[in-house]
């Protein structure tokens, strides 16, 4: 492997530009060539390459997003899209892809490997922890720090009025962020997609609650009522209730990533490039058991599962 090509893609997540730095200093001790591809999938398509200077790259491991930027790219599902983007890497001389995203960008690699031969690494980059072959994706940590951050203030203010609060957190369609802020904050009921009963469980506390005590709810976003709908139903049942929804939306993809989350992102950057050194190829690394793992693109999307201990946990403790 001479010259490797990578870019984040995606929603960015704290702990990218951990990845990135370390990406960087691997290529440089083996003397590999890097290129940054600007906007994800984007800048494969147009050509947007940089160069990622090593010596420059451990001022960033602690800031949070991503210093290539990033994209969802509706281009790279054509297949002309796809002809632009191989055509740039193969005049770029570029012989081997690092990937830092999610779901998407995986899918999207997938479909690229179909007509492009060079070896994929991908790195999981996503709040959302909603990949398999890893126990954490990076920015997951910082961004269940920075929801918890926010839910504790929103307690103060909840305590001091005897509020109910309903508090969406990210997640998409998977309930991970809103399980662990959500115990994390000692909330009295939480709400995800993976589950039925929930809701069931808020409404037989809501009939007891007194209104003189905050009520806390942390609701995942793709959960399938949702906040205004549950919030709804609480007014239903007890119409007197002094209710509030607060949605923390895009500050917790921000902010610095947490200590986890930059060795997450340190451990796999530097993992991705001894990869493609020692041949791997279309296989995303991750962390599982607190092992390096390599999994292959088709067996880590969509495939994850709501960790069964942790939701029996939720019914353990009634929340
Ligand atoms: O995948 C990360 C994520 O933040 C999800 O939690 C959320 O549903 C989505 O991205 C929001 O995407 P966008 O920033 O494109 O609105």
């Amino acid at each position: 492997i001479k010259h490797i090509g990578v870019f984040t893609s995606g929603g960015d997540s704290p702990g990218m530009n951990a990845a990135l730095y370390a990406i960087s200093k691997a290529a440089e001790i083996n003397n590999i060539r890097l290129s940054g591809i600007r906007r994800g999938y984007e800048g494969l398509i147009d050509g947007d390459f940089v160069k990622l200077k090593p010596n420059e790259m451990q001022k960033i491991v602690h800031r949070g997003g991503t210093v290539l930027k990033t994209a969802r790219s509706s281009r790279f599902l054509t297949l002309e899209g796809r002809k632009l983007a191989l055509n740039n890497l193969l005049k770029n001389k570029i012989d081997a892809l690092i990937a830092i995203g999610g779901d998407g960008t995986f899918k999207g690699l997938l479909v690229f490997s179909e007509l492009c031969e060079l070896p994929f690494v991908g790195i999981p980059g996503t709040i959302d922890n909603d990949l398999a072959g890893t126990d954490f994706t990076l920015g997951f940590d910082s961004a269940v720090n920075t929801a918890i951050d926010n839910i504790d203030k929103i307690r103060d203010t909840a305590e001091s009025h005897n509020r109910i609060f309903l508090i969406e957190v990210m997640g998409r369609d998977c309930g991970y962020i809103a399980i662990n802020a959500g115990l994390g904050v000692g909330a009295d009921a939480i709400l995800i997609p993976e589950s039925g009963q929930d809701f069931v469980r808020l409404l037989d506390k809501i009939k007891n609650y007194e209104s003189e005590d905050a009520f806390i709810v942390v609701v995942a976003e793709g959960d399938e009522l949702g906040a205004e709908i549950t919030a709804s139903k609480i007014k239903e049942l007890n119409p007197e209730v002094d209710l509030r929804i607060t949605k923390l939306g895009h500050v917790q993809r921000g902010g610095n990533p947490s200590a986890l989350d930059r060795m997450l992102g340190i451990r796999l950057g530097a993992a991705s490039v001894t990869a493609l050194m020692n041949g791997e190829r279309n296989v995303m690394a991750g962390i599982l058991d607190n092992q390096l793992k390599f999994t292959p693109f088709d067996s880590v999307v969509k495939q994850h599962q709501v960790n069964e201990e942790l939701y029996e946990l939720l019914k353990t403790l009634n929340t």
